[in-house]
């Protein structure tokens, strides 16, 4: 898949900007605070439908602006796709599909694929498990329409199911009622898994490979799945629901007393080790700047994998701290894969990619200028 062309308007601080990008390569460097990582911001509001960033929608319009405008033109499996986002302050936000407004914005989901490593994906090694447990749900919601609908209704369903333990000896009735609950916590939670789980497969089927080749094979990765259910890698769907049941079962007393409920993918975690050591402890910011570089490597075949092409990569400023070593097998591991770079230095990347299709482009205050030679 190619991002031909991008128009943004009135987007934070770019005021008119349109790009013609190059479908291989693409480098974008500017000082610090200029709008580089507002432009691929842009490009993954066009993808997902929100920020990866902690802001409101609001804050993406301009501050002296009402509105904003991003329009991306793709082409995917050979047809011509226009997606245009229109943001207005204080009122949803409508999408359009080659002219055609969609009922609900999550629908845009799925048509312009991208992968994404920006600085705060360092969190997905750092952070708590809630941050590894987004990775994985953005990844999966991308292939994988059912999943997000499963994941919505879970989330109602631990809300409802933690209510009436909470409440539990208020009404007789609820005795019968926490069965109900309980079969739909099981029964959703455990498709959850299933998703999760051959998707944990895949990374792992792609990303160590990466990871080797990334780190010269001095290094070894490991990713594993960890649910509170114990291992559930070759359990078929009836062996983890009954595992699932029992957990319940015997920690219904505990239940209770937290008015939480204590089983389930709500407590999933993932764990990444760099020579059998967990990274979040031991790895050095280039070490594990690596793993997720690899993670995202390997995201990129599995969706290539589902949807029969390359998605979009987006690294924003993610290149300073990889030795030149590593710089360069990224660099030759991209090829045939439209990239975007964001940098405030390109000198090492483009002496790396000398003889490269690419386009260079220097942003300034929120303007952007084609600087390829
Ligand atoms: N809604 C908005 N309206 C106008 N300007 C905004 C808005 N939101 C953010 N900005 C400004 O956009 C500028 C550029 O931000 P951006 O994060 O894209 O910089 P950057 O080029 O990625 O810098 P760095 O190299 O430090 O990462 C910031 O100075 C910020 O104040
Ligand atoms: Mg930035």
């Amino acid at each position: 898949m190619v991002v031909n062309r991008l128009r943004i308007k009135n987007y934070r601080n770019f005021i008119e900007a349109e790009v013609e990008l190059n479908k291989s390569l693409n480098i974008f460097i500017g000082d610090n605070g200029q709008g580089k990582t507002n432009l691929m911001e842009s490009i993954y509001v066009a993808s997902i439908g929100r920020t990866f960033r902690l802001n409101s929608e609001n804050e993406l319009i301009n501050f002296f602006e009402n509105k904003s405008t991003i329009e991306i033109y793709l082409t995917k499996n050979n047809y011509d796709i226009k997606i245009e986002i229109n943001l207005e302050k204080n009122k949803k936000k409508t999408v359009l599909i080659n002219g055609v407004k969609l009922d609900k914005t999550s629908e845009m989901i799925g048509i312009l694929n991208n992968v994404i490593f920006t600085p705060d994906d360092m969190k997905i090694i750092k952070g708590s498990p809630i941050e590894r447990r987004k990775f994985v749900n953005i990844d999966i919601s991308q292939i994988k329409p059912k999943y997000k609908y499963l994941l919505n209704k879970y989330k109602k369903v631990t809300t409802e199911r933690n209510i009436l333990l909470k409440n539990y000896y208020t009404n007789s009735e609820n005795k019968d009622i926490i069965s109900i609950w309980n079969d739909y916590l099981v029964n959703i939670g455990t498709e959850i898994i299933l998703y999760r789980n051959e998707y944990i497969n895949n990374l792992k089927k792609y990303a160590i490979d990466i990871h080797s080749n990334l780190t010269g094979n001095k290094e070894k990765l490991n990713i594993s799945y960890y649910t509170n259910l114990g291992n559930i890698d070759n359990l078929k769907k009836d062996e983890i629901k009954k595992i699932f049941y029992e957990k319940i079962k015997n920690n219904f007393k505990n239940e209770l007393e937290r008015g939480s409920s204590m089983f389930g993918p709500h407590k999933d975690d993932l764990i990444i080790k760099i020579n059998d050591k967990e990274c979040k402890y031991f790895a050095s910011q280039g070490q594990q700047r690596s793993a997720i570089l690899a993670l995202k490597l390997a995201e990129i075949e599995i969706i290539k994998d589902e949807i029969g092409e390359y998605p979009v990569l987006l690294l924003d400023d993610v290149l300073s701290e990889l030795d030149n070593k590593r710089k360069s097998y990224l660099i030759e591991h991209i090829e045939g894969i439209q990239t975007i770079i964001t940098t405030t230095d390109d000198t090492d990347l483009n002496i790396l990619t000398e003889n490269f299709d690419k386009k260079n482009f220097y942003i300034n205050q929120g303007k952007i200028r084609n600087i390829t030679n």
